[in-house]
């Protein structure tokens, strides 16, 4: 069976992108199997510790094996994990990979958190991602105001003393709705450096959502008010597939975004209307459409899997 460490090869080989894609109910999960399989793409799942909590290990566990059975390329993954006891329990419910987020911990305690999950979960032929660097704004309960960059050697010092699959790197982006003030630009010559010192390594890249203007518009037309939000624009995550090796793309806010505007347009539209299948089922066919987009216009731009 093709496991993710075969998608995340042919990924730097062929430059395409894993999307990770953030869940937290059946609706969110259903819309990316769904975008998926139209598009025959391969996908990563990925739950917050905080989504696991909200829909509880059990159903995350009942919902994402039914999609695996039907999508055999789809891989579940829990997001930004902040503990040893955390990656455990998801290697030990049958997740595919884990990451260990030692972000906010000094260089050395970072290392040794990471290498004792990449221990473990490789026992159980789980993958972990780990990070270094610390992107702005919200990360799970984490708040970082400043942008601290990925420093390329000691990533390739955390490479090699951790073991872990794949790194998660800090060049510009970051969590949430609004990643920019002024010029959205990424930092092209720190991930070019990395690269040189880690050659065909698998990178990762969060907070990468694109924050489309007509979803935001849409929210504040129907009530949200969403001010100056701003995204990564497809050009700089098409730039980081093309020419680098960035093979996973995560995004949670794009898809908070398409379910919120729908939510409000159908309710604020149809005010009579109290069945949550409704609302929420517009939301999920807004999700399958965002994210088919950015599946056939960025992740899978130049080559399919
Ligand atoms: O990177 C963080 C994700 O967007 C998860 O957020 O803990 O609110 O589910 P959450
Ligand atoms: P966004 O907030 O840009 O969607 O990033 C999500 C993310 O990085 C999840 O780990
Ligand atoms: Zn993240």
């Amino acid at each position: 069976m093709k496991d993710l460490r075969y998608y995340f090869n042919k990924a730097i080989k062929q430059h395409f992108a894993l999307g990770a894609f953030n869940f937290s109910n059946m609706e969110s999960l259903q819309a990316i199997t769904n975008a998926c399989k139209t598009n025959k793409s391969p996908a990563i799942i990925a739950v917050s510790e905080s989504a696991l909590e909200y829909m509880t290990p059990q159903l995350t566990i009942a919902m994402a094996s039914a999609v695996k059975k039907a999508c055999p390329y789809v891989f579940l993954h829990l997001d930004h994990g902040k503990s040893y006891e955390i990656c455990k329990k998801a290697v030990d419910l049958g997740f595919d990979s884990v990451m260990i987020d030692g972000s906010s911990l000094s260089f050395q305690e970072n290392i040794a958190l990471t290498k004792k999950v990449a221990n473990y979960a490789h026992k159980k032929g789980a993958l972990v991602e780990g990070e270094l660097g610390q992107l702005k704004g919200v990360e799970d309960n984490v708040n970082v105001q400043e942008n601290h960059y990925t420093e390329p050697l000691k990533a390739k010092e955390f490479v090699e003393k951790t073991g872990i699959d794949s790194l998660a790197v800090a060049i510009g982006t970051s969590h949430g709705a609004y990643k920019y003030q002024g010029l959205q630009t990424l930092r092209f010559d720190i991930l070019s450096e990395i690269e040189r010192l880690l050659p065909n390594f698998p990178l990762v890249l969060h907070g990468a959502s694109s924050v489309d203007k007509n979803l935001v518009d849409k929210i504040n037309k129907f009530g949200g008010e969403i001010k100056n939000a701003q995204g990564v624009p497809h050009e700089l995550l098409m730039k980081a597939v093309k020419q680098h090796n960035v093979v996973k793309i995560n995004s949670d806010t794009d898809i908070r975004l398409a379910m919120t505007a729908e939510v409000r347009e159908v309710l604020k539209t149809n005010p009579k209307k109290f069945d949550a299948r409704d609302y929420l089922g517009n939301g999920r066919l807004a999700i399958e459409k965002l994210l088919t987009d950015k599946i056939i216009n960025v992740l899978f731009s130049v080559n399919k899997a």
